[in-house]
């Protein structure tokens, strides 16, 4: 089984995260690939494909935006997909203002996730969000062995037999 996991990162988060997500599909063929190296004509060649975002203004980044609107229509199909993102949890905003735009507006994995289905792709997981104490980061305490879990879970999930 071929893994393609894409991410984009600014701080170094969500790299983080896609590592830990890539430590769990050893000894499988896994490729973590950084947004600005990746090729949306490529990614039929992986059985699962895995994109995640730093949510910025609610949403992923342009250039994760770009990537999956260059996927072509079908270009997923038959590929299994799961999508995720890092943000920060509702509860540590204080300003009211912020925390209803942020239950209005959600976050990046959820809109990943439509996309890839919408270019064909069969989703293994729903949408996650790992999260970051402030808004550069660091990640939260055990983030990053709760991602290699959410992974474990997807193999597990039986649907690659
Ligand atoms: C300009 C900017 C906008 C952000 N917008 C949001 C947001 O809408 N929702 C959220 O939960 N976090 C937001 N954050 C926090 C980011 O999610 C955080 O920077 C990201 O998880 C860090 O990942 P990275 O290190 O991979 O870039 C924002 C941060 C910045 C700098």
């Amino acid at each position: 089984m071929q893994v393609s996991i894409i991410y984009d990162s600014v701080f170094g988060n969500t790299e983080r995260i896609a590592r830990a997500i890539g430590s769990a599909f050893a000894p499988q063929d896994v490729q973590i690939i950084k947004i600005t190296a990746a090729d949306p004509a490529q990614v039929s060649a992986a059985d699962l494909l895995i994109v995640g975002s730093p949510t910025r203004g609610f949403k992923a980044t342009p250039a994760i935006n770009t990537f999956l609107a260059k996927i072509p229509a079908q270009g997923l199909k038959g590929i299994k997909t799961a999508a995720f993102d890092t943000r920060i949890a509702e509860n540590d905003i204080s300003n009211k203002l912020l925390r209803f735009l942020m239950k209005t507006f959600g976050y990046a994995a959820h809109p990943i996730a439509t996309r890839l289905q919408k270019k064909g792709g069969t989703q293994v997981s729903a949408p996650e969000g790992f999260y970051v104490e402030d808004s550069r980061g660091p990640l939260k305490n055990r983030e990053p062995e709760r991602a290699t879990e959410w992974a474990k879970s997807i193999l597990s999930s039986g649907k690659f037999s």
